[in-house]
């Protein structure tokens, strides 16, 4: 496995709405792995393609940021259902030390294809459902600082701790 370089704000893969991928190949689980490593050297929960200079419909999620043991990779992700909606702060590995306020849907089902090509559909609320509708931003070319309110240089103060 090998760390990618991380592509930040302004450069134009970003902006970019990203293809199908038609292929999954051996190539491709390796770009997986290869972004998943990048993504826990980085302390992310989340890293979609565009952010390694890959314009293709794949992100990789793990919120477990303790034993990295909820990892998911998504091909061809779309959100089938939402449900509710939550405003909660969120960061990016592409805009380092901005934070901001987003708005969510609480709940969603995204229905994706597998790194061994098989059709899932996956459930998901809290950090898990935010973090899969922040990387599906990525594959559209959408960065969150497009869309967050109340944006902070360096993590805001935390409230309360529970
Ligand atoms: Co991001």
């Amino acid at each position: 496995m090998a760390l990618l370089e991380i592509k930040t704000a302004g450069d134009p893969v970003l902006k970019k709405v990203c293809a199908p991928v038609t292929k999954i190949d051996k190539r491709l689980r390796r770009l997986l792995d290869d972004m998943a490593e990048t993504m826990y050297a980085s302390d992310g929960v989340g890293i979609a393609a565009p952010q390694v200079g890959e314009s293709i419909r794949v992100c990789v999620v793990d919120v477990d940021t303790k034993s990295h043991n909820e990892r998911y990779d998504l091909i061809n992700p779309v959100i089938t259902y939402r449900e509710g909606s939550v405003v909660d702060n969120e960061g990016c590995l592409s805009c380092p030390d901005l934070f901001g306020d987003v708005e969510r849907a609480a709940k969603i089902r995204v229905e994706y294809t597998s790194r061994f090509n098989k059709k899932k559909t996956l459930e998901a609320e809290g950090l898990l459902a935010r973090c899969i509708q922040h990387e599906l931003d990525h594959l559209d070319g959408k960065l969150f600082i497009d869309v967050a309110k109340n944006i902070t240089k360096g993590r805001p103060n935390k409230k309360t701790e529970d």
